[in-house]
């Protein structure tokens, strides 16, 4: 048995109602977990990306613990970049490092196209394997990084706040940046097309940093790019556009594409939403510092949140970011359990 299409998660997507608002949590699988440590405890973090069962069984984590409706594929943003050649590694509390950042035309043309197939391999395994196991309980969530947030870290050399190379390097170097975004556009149009053929069933495209852009700036270096990802998975499944920071962008995020366009906190749900417009989706926008307060509190901003929705069709519920990694998990627990609550409509 496979998901069936009609499950909450996939017909909000499609802007179907749904006998209650789906939810599932960025990083839902993560060190706030024990049972992740547990398991991270034995392993590296790249190691345990590319150890397709130990993947498989993170993801899984999160569905029997929390109840969420969406199961998302324990992997990385970064782990396209690999193949790339630019020494990518995640060093021990520093988060992600790469040793040979691209800061030159020269650097960009010695850059190599991405064999996906024949490097990331192991990520559409850790797809099957746990595609079989949700068997028809909820769809895998299938994902990869835009390019601009990837070509931030390709280019700074790992973690920014004000992306001063990345932007130096798009405005000094545009045809070295078409190059490199480029690539980078098509190995992840091709990533998840692997994602989707091994069973993912709707994918998130992570534009996290791009709210450091202009909106001029966005319709110029970076949505064409985008646009080429989106235009690949066609109708092959749904594509949930995110980023933060992005008040003043989303109407060019939405012109660049995405069934369901995500929102972090820093715009109300309904006014994010005006601005998208009603032919798409929504999805957020819980500021997921709010989990670590008591569940009283959960229970209002949750509450908020829904009553912005509407019950409108079309909104996943979700926080505006990750999970913290010192959050409890049962206020995790505790906001899924409020958001099907809330939102019950049978
Ligand atoms: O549960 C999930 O969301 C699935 C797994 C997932 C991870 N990273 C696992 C991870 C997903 C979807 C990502 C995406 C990702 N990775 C993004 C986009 C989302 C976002 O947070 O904006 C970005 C920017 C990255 C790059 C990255 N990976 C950073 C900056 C870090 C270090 C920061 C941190 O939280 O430690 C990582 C490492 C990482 N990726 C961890 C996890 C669970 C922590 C690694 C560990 O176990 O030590």
């Amino acid at each position: 048995m496979i998901v069936p299409a009609d499950v909450p998660l996939l017909r909000a997507a499609r802007r179907e109602p749904t006998p209650f608002t789906p939810i599932w949590l960025m990083r839902q699988a993560g060190r706030y977990m024990p049972e992740y440590r547990a398991i991270r405890a034995r392993h590296g973090f790249l190691d345990l990306c590319k150890t397709p069962d130990a993947a498989a069984e993170v993801t899984l984590q999160p569905v029997d613990r929390l109840g969420v409706d969406g199961a998302i594929l324990f992997a990385d943003i970064l782990l396209i970049v690999e193949p790339l050649g630019v020494g990518l590694e995640f060093a021990k509390g520093e988060g992600p490092v790469i040793h040979r950042p691209v800061r030159s035309v020269a650097d960009a043309e010695r850059l190599q196209p991405i064999d996906v197939d024949a490097t990331l391999g192991y990520v559409f395994e850790t797809v099957r394997i746990v595609t079989r196991a949700l068997a028809d309980r909820v769809p895998l969530i299938g994902f990869a990084g835009a390019p601009f947030t990837v070509a931030s870290y390709v280019v700074e050399g790992g973690p920014s706040r004000d992306f001063l190379a990345t932007k130096s390097f798009m405005y000094e170097e545009p045809a070295a940046w078409d190059r490199l975004m480029g690539i980078l556009a098509g190995a992840t149009a091709r990533y998840l097309q692997g994602q989707i053929a091994a069973g993912a069933r709707i994918v998130q495209l992570f534009d996290s940093w791009v709210g450091a852009l202009a909106p001029a700036d966005y319709r110029q270096f970076v949505a064409p790019y985008t646009r080429r990802v989106i235009d690949a998975i066609g109708t092959s499944a749904p594509v949930i556009h995110f980023g933060t920071g992005t008040s003043g962008l989303l109407a060019a995020m939405r012109d660049a594409g995405g069934d369901v366009i995500g929102l972090d906190w820093r715009v109300d749900l309904d006014e994010g939403w005006r601005i998208v417009g009603e032919g798409r989706g929504v999805q957020g926008n819980l500021d997921p510092a709010v989990l670590l307060a008591r569940p009283s509190v959960i229970r209002e901003r949750a509450a908020d949140i829904l009553r912005r929705a509407g019950g409108r069709p079309g909104h996943i519920f979700n926080l505006g970011h990750g999970v913290y990694q010192q959050t409890p998990v049962e206020h995790v627990k505790a906001l899924v359990d409020i958001v099907h609550e809330l939102s019950d409509r049978r």
